[in-house]
């Protein structure tokens, strides 16, 4: 079957199976291997992409039903060569060490900020509940999250009245 659907800001075409997980058709057609594929079972959340803005475990989706909606991975998250405010948070705040986890976390994260630019600790670890960190115990990418959501213009740039670390 042909689907077609926008990854990045860019319109893709492809003739794919109709049994084609979303995770694979990302990774293995389009080359985009920034998407983890942990554990095939919806539970480890490291195949997270946002479909439309909303975070979805791509294990979970098939490719087909993909079409015609706007998804990003974290290859999409940076714009002109610079970082998302979640990525430079990520790097600020060490909010990885294998970095498994990390392109889902950071995902869910910039979902999480469009939709509440100014989570608590509460609020950031419901959004990334579904997804399982093995490796920083979660308070590093909580940490880096804050440090997004003080930051949503980038290092140096950060809204003053937004700048109080929540804990
Ligand atoms: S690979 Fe999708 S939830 Fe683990
Ligand atoms: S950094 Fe290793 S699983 Fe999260």
């Amino acid at each position: 079957m042909q689907i077609s659907m926008t990854v990045n800001g860019t319109d893709v075409t492809s003739e794919i199976e109709p049994r084609v997980l979303l995770v694979h058709y990302i990774r293995e057609v389009l080359g985009l291997t920034g998407t983890h594929w942990g554990c095939d079972t919806s539970n480890c959340g490291t195949c997270v992409v946002l479909m439309d803005g909303q975070p979805v475990k791509s294990c979970t989706v098939l490719a087909a039903m993909a079409a015609g909606h706007d998804i990003r991975t974290v290859e999409g998250l940076a714009t002109g060569g610079t970082l998302d405010p979640v990525q430079q948070g990520f790097m600020e705040e060490h909010g990885l060490q294998c970095g498994f986890c990390t392109p889902g976390m950071m995902l869910t994260a910039r979902a999480l900020l469009d939709k509440n630019p100014h989570p608590d600790d509460t609020e950031i670890r419901q959004a990334i509940s579904g997804q399982i960190c093995r490796c920083t115990g979660y308070a590093t990418i909580v940490r880096s999250v804050q440090w997004a959501a003080a930051h949503p213009a980038g290092p140096g740039l950060e809204d003053a009245a937004d700048t109080e670390v929540k804990a």
